[in-house]
């Protein structure tokens, strides 16, 4: 990257991140460096300031010393304690960035857009890349921008594991296949996957044989990909700012060269992390920069294992069907209102019991939908959202009176912790 920068770097305090994104938020490109790693000072080229953030309680001593660049310049320094004052404080770091640093706020996505064309243009050269798509946002605007710089040589594996939403699979096939005209590979491997959860109710069991089976497929995909078209030497992966954080910056050394699941030794993929230093917000400012609808970028978080932590028990077509259609109608109701922008997620899950009920004066004995929906900054925690009543019968009686086999909805009401979001 060569835009000039900025080092936060976490000397104890809890709050690096939020500088960070204040600092990101002023235009101004910056890196999260752990002490330690700051310490060695290798990495200077382009650095504008340094900005700390201390804990007073934690007795970590500053470092005093001037920091300087190779020709002897004194690099400026700011010490943040946290956020007592917040206001004061982001006048404080504005001043710093501006007047001291004389940073230029040029960290925009549409220079970064053609940076990074440029960039992955030269790490690729004429090689192939392959990546994962699920469709969710991270893999799809990383997806969307490779493909941008290296056209065909990139082929996306969309594993459809019949545990996504209604018309997901044709959406994703629509929208990257059709409209942005990309290589995917669509494999149905529904069957494969339901053949290998049958029977199975655990949890952490289902999520298992999920998470193998994604590999397996990906991995027989993988081999198919080198018959016909020859070797492939990247991996494309969504991994953003957040992944590489809370993975300890610095700490956990990520693998630079990455062996799919049950790949043969030979076939080293290397990895393309496009997004590595970007934060969430900013990777749906860029998918929008790149053309991909509002409605994609901004869509809510849907766990990679799908529907299939949302089916609790035994997972069948019969219950998969159910939350299909209970799912769909939930989410037409909550966009038809506008509320999608508050919620941080809404779904339907459908738990393993049944209950008496009344259908047209006949006894029936039907199936039970829960409905989650919650707010959320980070999904660590969460409060139940207060959806108004009347939407919620709205949702209810359309549930009951469009989708077979269901006579009774109920509405969660718990915050997480110390319940979870997701019912599993
Ligand atoms: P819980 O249920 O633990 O979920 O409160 C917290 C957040 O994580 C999402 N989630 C997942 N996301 N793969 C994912 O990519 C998963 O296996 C997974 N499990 C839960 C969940 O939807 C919520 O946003």
């Amino acid at each position: 990257m060569e835009n000039s920068k900025i080092y936060v770097v976490d000397a104890g305090g809890k709050n690096s991140h939020l500088i960070a994104r204040k600092i990101r938020m002023a235009n101004v490109y910056c890196e999260i460096m752990p002490f330690e790693k700051f310490l060695k000072g290798d990495e200077i080229d382009n650095l504008k300031g340094v900005v700390f953030v201390a804990n007073p309680e934690s007795g970590m001593a500053l470092p005093c010393v001037n920091i300087s660049d190779d020709k002897g310049i004194e690099i400026p320094t700011l010490v943040c304690e946290g956020i007592d004052n917040p206001d004061e404080e982001n006048l404080e770091l504005i001043k710093f960035l501006f007047e001291k640093c004389k940073c230029e706020p040029s960290w925009k996505m549409g220079n970064f857009v053609e940076e990074k064309i440029q960039a992955i243009k030269q790490i690729v050269g004429d090689k192939k890349v392959l990546c994962a798509l699920s469709g969710g946002v991270d893999s799809s605007v990383a997806a969307v921008l490779v493909h941008r710089a290296i056209g065909d040589n990139l082929t996306c594996v969309f594993v459809d594991h019949g545990l996504l939403r209604k018309d997901e699979a044709k959406q994703v096939m629509e929208v990257y296949g059709q409209q942005f005209n990309m290589k995917i590979r669509h494999v149905n491997a529904r069957e494969r996957f339901l053949g290998k959860l049958a029977g199975v109710s655990d949890p952490e069991q289902k999520r298992k044989i999920i998470g193998a089976e994604f590999i397996s497929v990906f991995d027989d995909e993988t081999k198919k990909i080198y018959d016909e078209e020859g070797e492939i030497s990247f991996l494309l992966q969504g991994t953003i700012y957040s992944d590489v954080v809370e993975s300890g910056v610095g700490g956990k050394l990520v693998k630079s060269h990455h062996n799919v699941g049950g790949l043969p030794e030979d076939m080293k993929l290397e990895l393309l992390e496009p997004l590595r230093y970007l934060f969430k917000d900013e990777v749906r400012k860029l998918g929008e920069e790149l053309g991909i609808a509002p409605k994609l970028v901004w869509r809510q978080p849907f766990p990679g294992p799908g529907l299939g932590v949302r089916c609790l028990g035994e997972i069948t077509e019969e219950k998969l069907e159910i939350l299909r259609e209970t799912d769909a109608i939930l989410r037409e109701e909550i966009e038809k209102v506008g509320l999608n922008k508050d919620i941080w997620q809404y779904f339907t899950v459908i738990p393993e019991m049944k209950s008496v009920g009344v259908r047209d004066g006949e006894r029936v004995y039907g199936h039970t939908i829960g409905i989650r929906a919650v707010t959320s900054v980070d999904a660590m925690s969460s409060d139940w959202a207060r959806i108004p009543h009347d939407i919620l019968a709205k949702i209810s009686s359309r549930i009951t009176d469009e989708v077979n086999g269901v006579n009774r909805v109920v509405y969660d009401i718990t915050t997480k912790p110390p319940s979870t979001i997701e019912w599993e």
